[in-house]
């Protein structure tokens, strides 16, 4: 067995057997293993820089009803908010003073064209205030190809847009008849095609999911050539339909290590990618998100949303840093990252290797 792992370890292209088979394993030393190689390899290929995105929850209106997610449209214990622009535009320049480098702007789905003015008008603003200086991700999930063109003109380079699940039939289990998995994929497509930094992501450990499953999706994510990652585990929320098959679930425990085992196979098979520790693996562990870094994660999303609105903007339960405020989360990101021995990349895009490297620059 022992032999068996660190043949695998070593391999460059792994195949679908040897993914389930990492993703399989139990015993406290393989995962040592398993974990130490992936960063050693983010150590080699990328660093050991944290980039950090200061994360601006904009809005939780969306006029989505995805099973799982807290702020689905039908769910009405739900307070809805927009920030103000004033408030976008002065959390943009707050993360500039703090030296994050760069921001997501996260939304609910909207395609109505209020909204894609105001997120045009928010890049535009964005970039003149902190003198092109922000580099801006988008997450406001599936547009048009014009759309996704004109965003990119106004200066947004990177885009996040999670295909959720790459099984078609566990899709419709986690989305309503009218949300559609060739779209998302062709938003996929239309983003790469545009220039973006591309990043996707899936859930980890939701009801019906399987490890086989989630071995395809890690080689979806090489196939499709993708530059960022963002996947962390499914977390059930009462006010959701999903809620119903809760004791399907894995423990809690089990989905966190799950998740850290997928960032560390991820890390092994493309090396030079972007992949965050994402907030998800904090709700279950205090030190989550510094057990995503160790396993190879390499990006962060310190939360700079004015704290009166995070209540509002819980997509599943015990999401942390509730009511730290951004500066609070500033000093004590800082103290977590070190105990990893990872450095902070202050001041630094933190572009993914990998699109360079995929472009050919
Ligand atoms: N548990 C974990 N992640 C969730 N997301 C939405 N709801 C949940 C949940 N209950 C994730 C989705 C979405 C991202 C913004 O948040 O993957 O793409
Ligand atoms: Fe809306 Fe995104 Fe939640 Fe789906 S996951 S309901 S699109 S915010
Ligand atoms: Fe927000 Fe620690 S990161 S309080």
């Amino acid at each position: 067995m022992a032999i068996e792992l660190n043949e695998i370890l070593d391999k460059d292209e792994l195949v679908f057997e040897e993914i389930v088979f990492l993703l399989n394993l139990k015993e406290k030393d393989d995962l040592d293993k398993l974990y130490k190689k992936a960063y050693q390899i983010k150590e080699k290929y990328c660093g050991r820089k944290v980039y950090y995105r200061g994360l601006i929850e904009y809005s939780n209106i969306c006029a989505k009803n995805c099973y799982y997610c807290g702020i689905r449209k039908d769910n009405e214990n739900n307070d809805r908010y927009a920030m103000t622009d004033a408030e976008v535009i002065e959390t943009a320049v707050i993360a500039d003073k703090y030296e994050y480098a760069s921001v997501v702007i996260q939304a609910g789905e909207r395609e109505d064209k209020a909204f894609v003015d105001k997120i045009n008008y928010f890049l535009k603003t964005i970039k003149e205030k902190t003198a092109g200086k922000i580099g801006i991700t988008l997450s406001v999930g599936e547009q048009t190809d014009e759309v996704f063109k004109e965003f990119f003109e106004n200066g947004a380079h990177r885009y996040l847009l999670r295909i959720e699940t790459t099984n078609r039939d566990l899709y419709r289990k986690l989305h309503p008849e009218d949300h559609s998995f060739d779209r998302r994929m062709e938003c996929l497509k239309s983003l790469q095609k545009n220039g973006y930094q591309t990043g996707t992501g899936v859930m980890i450990g939701f009801p019906f999911q399987t490890v086989e499953d989630m071995a395809r999706d890690l080689m979806f994510f090489r196939e499709f050539d993708i530059d960022m990652v963002g996947m962390g585990p499914y977390i059930e929320h009462e006010g959701t339909p999903l809620y119903q098959y809760r004791d399907m679930l894995a423990p809690k425990k089990e989905r966190l290590e799950m998740a850290l085992k997928m960032i560390a196979v991820l890390r092994i098979m493309m090396k030079d990618i972007n992949i965050a520790a994402a907030t998800a693996l904090q709700a279950i562990d205090p030190v989550g998100r510094e057990r995503g870094l160790a396993a190879g994660a390499n990006v962060i999303m310190p939360n700079l949303t004015p704290t009166k609105y995070r209540e509002g903007y819980q997509l599943y339960e015990d999401k942390p840093c509730m009511d730290e405020e951004a500066g609070q989360c500033r000093n004590c990101l800082a103290a977590r990252i070190k105990t990893v021995g990872d450095e902070i990349g202050y001041g630094e895009w933190g572009d993914s290797k990998h699109y360079y490297n995929r472009i050919g620059k």
